[in-house]
C-alpha cells in the first residue's frame, strides 16, 4: 500500500529514500499487501461467489520463487508457457497438477516435460501439437487433461500487438469447421488426451468486458453444435486473462465482478439451455494481480533543456527494466518520491539510459523542478516490466524487492556484471 507522509512516499510503510539506501536504484518494489488485496478480490468476487470456479496466475506477468510461493499460499493454480516458467514453478514446490500449460509453439521437449512432471492442463493450441502430445503421452504411457485453445475472431479493443483473439492471430485454434473439427475429433476420440473443454484469450489491458463477452457466445455457440454432433459436455472452460489495471489517473480500473458477472450469467444461462451441467470456469489473469503492486524507483541523472522543445531528465533505467512505452507507447505517471507534492511544478520529460531515441519512459509529465540525485517512483511497473526486461547495452537487470507490515526484503538481486558474460564461450 502506497501512502505518503511528510511529502515522502512509502510503501507499506518502508520509505522509499530506506529503499534506494538499502538496495539502490534502479528497484522494483513490490507491495506484498497488494498482491493479496488482489487475489482477495478475486476470491470475494469470482471464487467464492461461482462454485467450481478456479484461478490460474499468468507467470509471464511477474515470476520468481518467491511469487511462486505467494500463488501457491493463496491456492490459486500458476498459468506457465515455458520450460523456463515450469522449470522455476517447479523448483519452487509448486504442485504440477496445479500448473497449466499454455502457449502457440510448444517445443517437443516441453511437452515431453509436460507430460514426465504431470502437468495438470495442457492448453492445446493446433494440430500438429495434439499430434505430439499423443505421441509423447504414447511413449510414456500417460494422459494429458487438456483444453483446446480457440481462436474466437473477435477484436479487442487495447494495442494491435496485444490483442489476440482476432481471426488474423498466431494464437489458437481457427473456428472453420474443417478446420476445427478434425482437431476436435482426434482429441475427443484419442486414449492419450483428457479433453476437459476449451480455452480462448482475447487480449490485454481490457478495460471492458466486450470480448469476453463476444468470445463467450461464440464457444457457447460452438458447444452447442458439438454437443449435437458429438454429444460431448465440456467440463472446463477457460475464460483466460486480460483484465486491464490503472496506469495513469486517467484510467479507471474496472473490478472483476464487473468484467466476470455477465460472463458468468451467459455461461450459466447459456448451459442451463443447452440442458446440460455448468462446467468449471478458469480466469488467468496476470496484470490485474501484479501490475498496479510495483513501483519502480530510479535515481534522476542527466538533466537537458532543448530551449523552446523540451526538457529531459534521465533516470539510470529504462527501456531495459520496462520496455512497455516504447513497444506499446504504454503511459505511467511517476513522483518525486521524497518530495511528491510541491509548488514549483515543471513539465519534464523521464528518459532512461539505453542508446535508443525510443527510450522514453514518460513524455512531458508535471513533477516538482527535479535535479541529479532526486528519487523518481513510477508507478504500476509491477507487470511486463521486470520480466520483458534486457541486457541491452550491457545493463544490468534491477533488483527487486517486496514489502509487507513496514519491513522489506530483497527477493531478486540485482544482477551482476559478472553475469553479463558467464554464457560467453572461452576462446
Ligand atoms: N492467458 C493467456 C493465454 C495470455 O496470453 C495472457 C497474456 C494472459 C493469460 C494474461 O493476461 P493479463 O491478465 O496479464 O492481461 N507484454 C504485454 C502483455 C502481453 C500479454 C500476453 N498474454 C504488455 O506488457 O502489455
Amino acid at each position: 500500500m502506497k501512502t505518503v507522509e511528510n511529502n515522502r512516499l512509502f510503501i507499506d510503510g518502508v520509505s522509499c529514500s530506506e529503499l534506494r539506501e538499502s538496495y539502490k536504484t534502479p528497484l522494483i518494489v513490490y507491495s506484498r499487501s497488494d498482491i493479496k488485496k488482489r487475489i482477495g478480490e478475486i476470491k470475494r468476487d469470482f471464487l467464492e461467489k461461482y462454485p467450481g470456479t478456479k484461478c490460474a496466475y499468468a507467470a509471464k506477468a511477474f515470476l520468481c520463487l518467491e511469487m511462486c510461493r505467494i500463488i501457491k499460499e493463496e491456492g490459486l493454480s500458476l498459468d506457465v508457457v515455458s520450460m523456463g516458467e515450469l522449470a522455476l514453478a517447479l523448483k519452487a514446490g509448486f504442485p504440477a497438477e496445479r500448473i497449466e500449460f499454455n502457449g502457440n509453439n510448444k517445443s517437443k521437449e516441453e511437452i515431453s516435460e509436460i507430460v514426465k512432471r504431470d502437468v495438470g492442463r495442457v492448453i492445446v493450441d493446433g494440430t500438429d501439437e495434439l499430434e505430439l502430445l499423443e505421441a509423447e503421452c504414447k511413449r510414456q504411457n500417460k494422459t494429458a487433461s487438456c483444453l483446446l485453445r480457440i481462436s474466437p475472431g473477435v477484436d479487442s479493443h487495447t494495442h494491435r500487438y496485444i490483442t489476440t483473439g482476432h481471426i488474423d492471430s498466431k494464437f489458437g485454434i481457427p473456428l472453420e469447421r474443417k478446420i476445427f473439427n478434425p482437431i476436435f475429433e482426434r482429441a475427443l476420440n484419442s486414449p492419450y488426451i483428457r479433453l476437459l473443454g476449451f480455452h480462448f484469450h482475447v487480449g490485454s489491458q481490457l478495460l471492458e468486458n466486450s470480448s469476453h463477452i463476444k468470445a463467450t457466445v461464440v464457444l457457447l455457440d460452438l458447444i452447442n453444435e458439438l454437443n449435437a454432433k458429438y454429444g460431448f459436455i465440456p467440463k472446463e472452460l477457460n475464460i483466460g486473462g486480460g483484465f486491464g489495471i490503472k496506469y495513469t489517473p486517467k484510467d479507471i480500473r474496472p473490478s472483476y465482478s464487473s468484467f466476470l458477472d455477465a460472463v458468468m450469467k451467459l455461461i450459466t444461462e447459456g448451459f442451463d439451455k443447452m440442458g446440460m451441467a455448468v462446467p468449471s470456469v478458469v480466469i488467468e489473469p496476470g496484470r490485474s494481480i501484479v501490475g498496479e503492486a510495483a513501483v519502480t524507483l530510479y535515481t534522476i541523472g542527466s538533466i537537458k533543456e532543448i530551449p523552446g522543445v523540451r526538457k529531459y531528465a534521465a533516470v539510470d533505467g529504462g527501456m531495459t527494466d520496462n520496455i512497455r512505452p516504447a513497444l506499446y507507447d504504454a503511459l505511467y505517471t511517476a513522483v518525486n518520491a521524497e518530495n511528491v507534492a510541491a509548488e514549483d511544478m515543471e513539465t519534464i520529460t523521464i528518459c532512461g539510459n539505453a542508446c535508443e531515441s525510443g527510450d522514453i519512459l514518460i513524455k512531458d509529465i508535471s513533477l516538482p523542478k527535479l535535479k541529479r540525485g532526486d528519487l523518481l517512483a513510477v508507478f504500476s511497473t509491477g507487470a511486463y516490466c521486470y520480466s520483458m526486461a534486457s541486457n541491452y547495452n550491457m545493463h544490468t537487470k534491477p533488483a527487486v524487492v517486496m514489502t509487507e507490515n513496514a519491513e522489506s526484503r530483497l527477493i531478486i538481486k540485482r544482477q551482476s556484471i559478472e553475469s553479463l558474460w558467464e554464457n560467453d564461450c572461452k576462446l
